[in-house]
C-alpha cells in the first residue's frame, strides 16, 4: 500500500534532476522497465509533427526535457509548460535556455486545474505521465480538450503488478486506468476520433477534434 504522505506537487517538487535523467542519462533498467516514458514522448512528437507551425501546450511539463525534444525536432511556433512543482519550472526554464529554445516556450508555475489561461487555446495539448496522479480525470481531461483546437495527447497507466509496485514506492496517491475508462472519459470532450496506443504497463491516447 502507498503511504499518501506527500502530495504530487510535494512528491515531484524533490524530482527534477531524477525524471530528466531517465531521458539524458538513461540506466539499463530505465530502457527496460520505462519504455512507456519513451513511448509518450514519440507518440506526441508524431502528432505535434503532424501541423503546421502549431502552438503547443505542456501539461505538467516536468523537467521540460520532452518540452525541449518537441521544440527542437518540429516547426511548433510556441510551447507553453505548466507544471505545479517549483523546481520543475526552475529546471525546465534553465534547460531551454541550455538547449537554445527559449524564445520559442515559456514554462509557468501552476496547477492547470486551478490556472486560469485565459481564453488562450492551443493546437496541440499533452499530459504525459499526468493522469498517474490526477484524482478528478474527468474534469481534467475535460479542460484539457477546452484548450485544444486540434489534438490533444495523454498517456494512462493500468492496473498490475507494476501499478503494485508503484504503490508501494510512491509517497504520494497514483490512479490506474481502463480501456473502457478511457474511452468513457473522451466521451464529453466533442472529439472526432481517438488513438489508444498499447505502451508497457498502460496506454498513450491521440484524440483529434478536427
Ligand atoms: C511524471 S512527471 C512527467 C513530466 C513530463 N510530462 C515528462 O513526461 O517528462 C509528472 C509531472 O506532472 C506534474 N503535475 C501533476 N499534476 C499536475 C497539475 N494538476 N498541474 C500541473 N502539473 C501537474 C508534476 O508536478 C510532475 O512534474
Amino acid at each position: 500500500m502507498s503511504k499518501h504522505i506527500h502530495t504530487a506537487q510535494q512528491y515531484w517538487d524533490v524530482r527534477s534532476e531524477l525524471f530528466a535523467n531517465y531521458y539524458k542519462k538513461p540506466s539499463f533498467f530505465d530502457k527496460l522497465f520505462r519504455q512507456a516514458v519513451y513511448t509518450r514522448t514519440a507518440v506526441a512528437l508524431k502528432t505535434i509533427q503532424e501541423y503546421d507551425r502549431p502552438t503547443v501546450l505542456d501539461i505538467g511539463s516536468g523537467p521540460g526535457v520532452n518540452s525541449v525534444t518537441w521544440l527542437k525536432n518540429s516547426d511548433a511556433s510556441f510551447l507553453l509548460g505548466i507544471d505545479f512543482a517549483a523546481s520543475m519550472i526552475e529546471y525546465a526554464e534553465k534547460y531551454a535556455v541550455a538547449e537554445g529554445v527559449a524564445h520559442r516556450c515559456k514554462f509557468i508555475e501552476g496547477d492547470f486545474m486551478k490556472h486560469d489561461l485565459d481564453h488562450q487555446t492551443f493546437d496541440v495539448s499533452v499530459a504525459a505521465g499526468v493522469f498517474d496522479y490526477i484524482e478528478d480525470a474527468r474534469s481534467f481531461i475535460k479542460k484539457m480538450a477546452a484548450v485544444t483546437n486540434k489534438a490533444f495527447v495523454a498517456s494512462w497507466p493500468s492496473n498490475g503488478i507494476r501499478m503494485v509496485l508503484r504503490r508501494y514506492r510512491y509517497t504520494c496517491s497514483v490512479y490506474h486506468y481502463s480501456e473502457k475508462t478511457i474511452r468513457e472519459l473522451h466521451a464529453s470532450c466533442n472529439i472526432k476520433s481517438l488513438d489508444i496506443i498499447p505502451a508497457s504497463g498502460g496506454w498513450v491516447t491521440v484524440a483529434r477534434k478536427k
